[in-house]
């Protein structure tokens, strides 16, 4: 590529999140209120043709080497399959974060696609409590979507689990050892004020400390040897290994520094950062007639804005209009 995604810190993005849908079939209590939210336009959804396209932008100008499919719920979209082919065939790694619901139909799908990877939500393993937190009584699909993809040979998978207080902080041991027989490999994600209704709280949310103590006592957790990089989990051996443990402190440790993200919403807006303020909007751009080159200056310019952290402990700490739903994990 003649080009690459800088920014002022020195930063350099390579690894693409895309957005296909703000729409999902779950209400996480912690992403959105019951109702649901003012689900985006269709005409303002990029088409199949559009998501592809600004992709391609991306890895062929701009060196991204990776692209993460995210939502809502990705497998919500219709044209998935197709545009995960479609970028596989560029010759970049490929990823989903999905909450599973329907895996079981595409799972296979997917595989032949050329999907590398998949993260699948799973905050408890109990059904009541599952449904608690969703407000859906889901919990059999997201499991049976999970075995799916493993027979298809998506695996390893990963899981991740947000911990609320009072809620499911008492099942993470619970949820690793179910994990860990599975062969499955866990996160648990602190909280981030991300969530529709505003209604996160410091005070409130489970800390990266508080895990690793919950855990601790049910489980001998030692720092994992394996160098981290950009990665945003901690990662510990559980009992001496090989099972692994992940923490991501994205609040009380942040990895901003380390920062190698760019995301794309499902309505063509180029997000710099989670907690970025400012969009690029590329969709307009695009439909006005742009070429390739001027799509990949435009994102080029919008990475300056990048600022150094996402500064949620700051006095002058602003959650971005867009919740979770709609920026995709
Ligand atoms: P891999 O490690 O490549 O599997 O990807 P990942 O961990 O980035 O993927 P996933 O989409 O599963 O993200 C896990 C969680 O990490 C997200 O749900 C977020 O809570 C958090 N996260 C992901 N990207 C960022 C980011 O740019 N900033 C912050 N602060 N948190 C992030
Ligand atoms: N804070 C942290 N993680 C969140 N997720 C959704 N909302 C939040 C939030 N406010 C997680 C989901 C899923 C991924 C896409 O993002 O649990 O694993
Ligand atoms: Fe849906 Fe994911 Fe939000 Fe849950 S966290 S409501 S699964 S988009």
């Amino acid at each position: 590529p003649r080009l690459q995604l800088s920014d002022r810190f020195g930063r350099v993005a390579t690894d693409l999140r895309v957005s296909l849908t703000d729409r999902c079939n779950l209400r996480c209590s912690y992403c959105m209120p019951a109702e649901g939210l003012d689900w985006m336009p269709t005409e303002q959804t990029l088409t199949d043709d559009e998501v592809v396209r600004l992709i391609t932008v991306g890895v062929e100008r701009l060196g991204i080497t990776e692209v993460r499919f995210t939502g809502g719920e990705p497998l919500l979209r219709r044209g998935l399959v197709d545009i995960v082919g479609r970028t596989h065939a560029l010759g970049v790694e490929t990823a989903l974060t999905t909450n599973a619901l329907g895996l079981v139909r595409t799972a296979e799908a997917l595989a032949r696609s050329g999907l590398d990877r998949l993260n699948v939500s799973i905050d408890s393993i109990r059904p009541d409590t599952f449904a608690t937190i969703t407000r859906r009584d889901r919990l059999a699909d997201v499991v049976a979507g999970l075995e799916a993809a493993a027979a298809a040979g998506l695996g390893p998978l990963k899981l991740n689990a947000v911990l609320l207080r009072g809620v499911n902080d008492d099942q993470a041991g619970e949820l690793l050892a179910w994990a860990i027989e599975r062969g499955y490999h866990l996160r648990f994600i602190e909280q981030m004020p991300l969530d529709a209704q505003h209604d996160w709280s410091r005070a409130e949310m489970v800390t990266a400390d508080e895990i690793h103590e919950r855990l601790s006592a049910d489980f001998a957790l030692t720092p994992s040897g394996t160098p981290r990089g950009s990665a945003p989990a901690e990662l510990f051996d559980v009992d001496g290994g090989p099972a692994t443990v992940g923490i991501i402190a994205s609040v009380t440790r942040p990895f901003c520094g380390d920062c190698d993200r760019v995301r794309l919403t499902a309505d063509g807006q180029v997000r710099n950062c989670l907690f970025a303020r400012e969009e690029s909007d590329l969709r307009s751009a695009m439909r006005a007639g742009a070429s390739d080159d001027e799509l990949a200056e435009r994102w080029v310019i919008a990475m300056r804005g990048k600022r150094a952290g996402h500064g949620i402990d700051d006095e002058s700490f602003l959650q971005p209009d867009r919740p979770m739903s709609a920026i995709g994990g």
